[in-house]
């Protein structure tokens, strides 16, 4: 490794390590570096005996499998096929006659700090009541219920429900548009719609009903036989005569029990729309059996997770950190956990310190963006400084959804964790189900902004494009080598799409995560180094550039062609660039300005806010090659301000570039 650019990168390269302390070895589950090697070594010789055992060991199966892992139907693999459980039933009723049962299972904050606690027997009896309500609408098992709502006890309750009469849901982040909510209603095929009249967040009513009644009218959804509105706010909304009924309507008279209904461990426990690299969103379908085993495991792993913990998770339902985090793996692991309503900004910056008090939290989850977000105010604002709290309760931190710049790890290990808790870095992805690459606390040194090493049974690697191992220090191409549970199953309805996007046959049949990384020379560990394909992370959240061009093309009255492509932000990890050509000339100055805002409130509303560009520059024209791609490289390059470098022979209209740099 002799290239300049290489010995550059290596000056970077982190050299902190944060060993975990004598204590915190001892107590935890998986103690030291011996205990976790001897797992991966148990996992190396013989995956489907130590996943077998796993499975054995954590699920409550009604009919127990004989068959680990059918792998007759690459890459379709099928785990614990001939097993049968239910989801909610290993996460509630297998609580019930232990001392789990009247233990608090949610404590809810409320956007307006009102706290709500519901005990483990309560929510399975909530959850049943629920699940005879969705029966007596006509929902059966193996039809799909799309849940939009904001996080509320009511809100895990409806996916709960849902897995307890066998129907698979598919949760919709509140903050999407009707018209995406709409696609996804119409891809899955929902019979019915889980939703709340309003949602309240940052002390602003914000409407969901009006959204899916929106989305419903624009076509397609005719499969909707049902909604079910839950009255979050006492604001009225519309009730469509024959179709709508409120939560408190649909439950009255239901019977607070409901028998579990026992599904192949195969079933589609849910489908998760996420960006991929075309336009439109993938229905990440998951597995019962699979799912439910890694929910549980991680929190017992990766959180060590202790009887007396308060756990708490601040990611949204509507993603799938909410899903393994929030909605089953704390359940299935008999945790206490925080269900928190709001923003951590309202009604101050300092709101997740203040609850972390409150409530005496002692596992903290969060997002590397809202770690900066709140850097940065605590640096503008004393007041709202975590110091100014006590957060002796902390034991562990985690972080989640995009790497951890080395100075936020820093921020985060001192002023929260008071230097004493742990920091996991958790790697993983949609399609993954859970944590694939994480330290866990009791064993792994730390190293800031490194997602450490894989967890037992997870067989990730570094490979060239032509699926070969590539050496520690060398960057390339993540991927995983062998199948594991929790991985995604298919996308919903695309099975070729499926096999497309994450096992290209020139890998070897490796599962293809769609990032780049680096392990490190001397300990092998991994560094996620980004996307390697048309995905944009933006503060956490995964974005398509062609999704954004395909909804700003759609304005078609003013746009004849777009290229969309992400920038590094300090704040929001990467930030969205649009550069636009319109069917009209060049527009400049105030109303160029006028134009750009247009078309930002224009893909708010076809995707929904978190879409929006940060900057639109508009040109005569797009930089392409004689043959008509557009040259991305460079649009990238533009987008960040650098000077260009690169070579432009083989561009049609080099003088393209200097418009677009303009800054208009
Ligand atoms: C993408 C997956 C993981 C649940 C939330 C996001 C990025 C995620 C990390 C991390 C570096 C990370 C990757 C990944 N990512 N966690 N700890 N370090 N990058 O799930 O929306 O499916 O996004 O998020 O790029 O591919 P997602």
């Amino acid at each position: 490794m002799s290239s300049p650019s290489s010995s550059i990168e290596s000056v970077l390269v982190e050299n902190r390590v944060f060993e975990p302390s004598a204590a915190t070895v001892a107590a935890a589950r998986i103690s030291g570096m011996k205990a976790y090697d001897a797992l991966c070594a148990e996992a190396d010789k013989d995956p489907e005996a130590f996943w077998a055992r796993l499975a054995r060991e954590h699920l409550v199966w009604q009919k127990p499998f004989t068959q680990t892992l059918d792998a007759s139907d690459k890459p379709f693999y099928k785990w614990f096929q001939d097993g049968q459980l239910n989801a909610s039933a290993n996460c509630l009723d297998r609580h019930m006659g232990t001392p789990v049962e009247n233990k608090t299972a949610i404590v809810f904050e409320a956007d307006d700090g009102a706290v709500t606690t519901v005990t483990y027997k309560e929510l399975l009896a909530k959850v049943s009541q629920f699940a005879n309500a969705l029966k007596a609408r006509g929902v059966k098992q193996g039809d799909r219920v799309v849940i939009y709502m904001p996080m509320t006890i009511e809100g895990v309750v409806a996916m709960q429900a849902c897995a307890r009469i066998g129907a698979t849901h598919s949760v919709v982040f509140g903050g999407f548009s009707a018209k995406a909510l709409q696609e996804r209603i119409q891809d899955a095929g929902a019979v019915a719609v889980i939703t709340a009249n309003y949602q309240m967040r940052g002390g602003k009513e914000l409407p969901l009903k009006a959204i899916v009644d929106e989305g419903i009218a624009m076509g397609g959804c005719e499969s909707i036989k049902t909604v079910i509105v839950l009255q979050r706010t006492a604001t009225a909304c519309n009730m469509v005569d024959g179709r709508d009924i409120t939560w408190t309507d649909a439950i009255a008279g239901q019977s607070t029990e409901c028998p579990p209904a026992m599904v192949g461990a195969e079933h589609p426990l849910f489908v998760l729309y996420t960006s991929g690299s075309t336009g439109k969103p993938k229905g990440v379908q998951h597995s019962t059996g699979g799912f439910l085993l890694w929910a549980r495991l991680t929190m017992l792993w990766t959180f060590d997770l202790k009887p007396e913990d308060l756990f708490w998770c601040t990611a949204d339902i509507g993603w799938i950190t909410g899903h393994t985090y929030v909605a089953y793996g704390p359940l299935a692991a008999g945790a206490t956990q925080v269900v928190f309503e709001g923003v951590p900004t309202f009604p101050h910056a300092g709101r997740f310190w203040q609850m972390i008090e409150k409530h005496k939290v002692s596992i903290f989850y969060t997002a590397p963006t809202a770690i900066r977000s709140l850097i940065k105010a605590a640096e503008g604002d004393e007041k709202v400084h975590p110091k100014n709290w006590n957060l002796d309760s902390l034991r562990l931190l985690g972080s989640v959804g995009e790497p951890i710049n080395p100075e936020a790890w820093m921020w985060y290990h001192r002023n929260v964790g008071h230097e004493r808790c742990p920091i996991v870095d958790t790697f993983w992805q949609t399609e993954t189900g859970g944590h694939v690459i994480t330290p866990l606390p009791g064993a792994t040194p730390l190293v800031p902004g490194s997602c450490t090493l894989p967890l037992p049974g997870i067989d990730a690697a570094i490979v060239d494009e032509a699926g070969n191992d590539v050496p520690n220090g060398a960057g390339g191409i993540l991927v995983i080598k062998k199948p594991w549970p929790s991985m995604i199953r298919t996308i919903w309805g695309d099975p070729e799409r499926f096999k497309k996007s994450y096992f290209p046959p020139e890998l070897k049949g490796y599962y293809l995560a769609g990032d780049g990384a680096v392990r490190s020379a001397d300990r092998g560990y991994f560094r996620i180094t980004g996307r390697i394909d048309d995905v944009l992370n933006v503060s956490g959240h995964r974005m398509g550039t062609m999704e954004i061009e395909s909804a700003l093309v759609a304005k078609t009255d003013l746009v004849a062609e777009a290229a969309v492509v992400g920038r590094p932000d300090d704040l929001t990890g990467e930030a969205i660039v649009a550069f636009v050509v319109l069917k009209r000339s060049r527009p400049t100055g105030e109303e160029a300005k006028a134009i750009a805002k247009q078309l930002r409130d224009w893909v708010g509303k076809e995707i929904g806010p978190i879409a929006k560009p940060k900057d639109i520059r508009f040109g005569d024209n797009l930089p392409k090659t004689r043959s008509g791609k557009i040259m991305r490289r460079l649009l990238r390059a533009i987008a960040k301000g650098e000077a260009i470098t690169q070579d432009v022979s083989t561009l049609e209209n080099p003088a393209i570039l200097d418009q677009l740099a303009e800054n208009n």
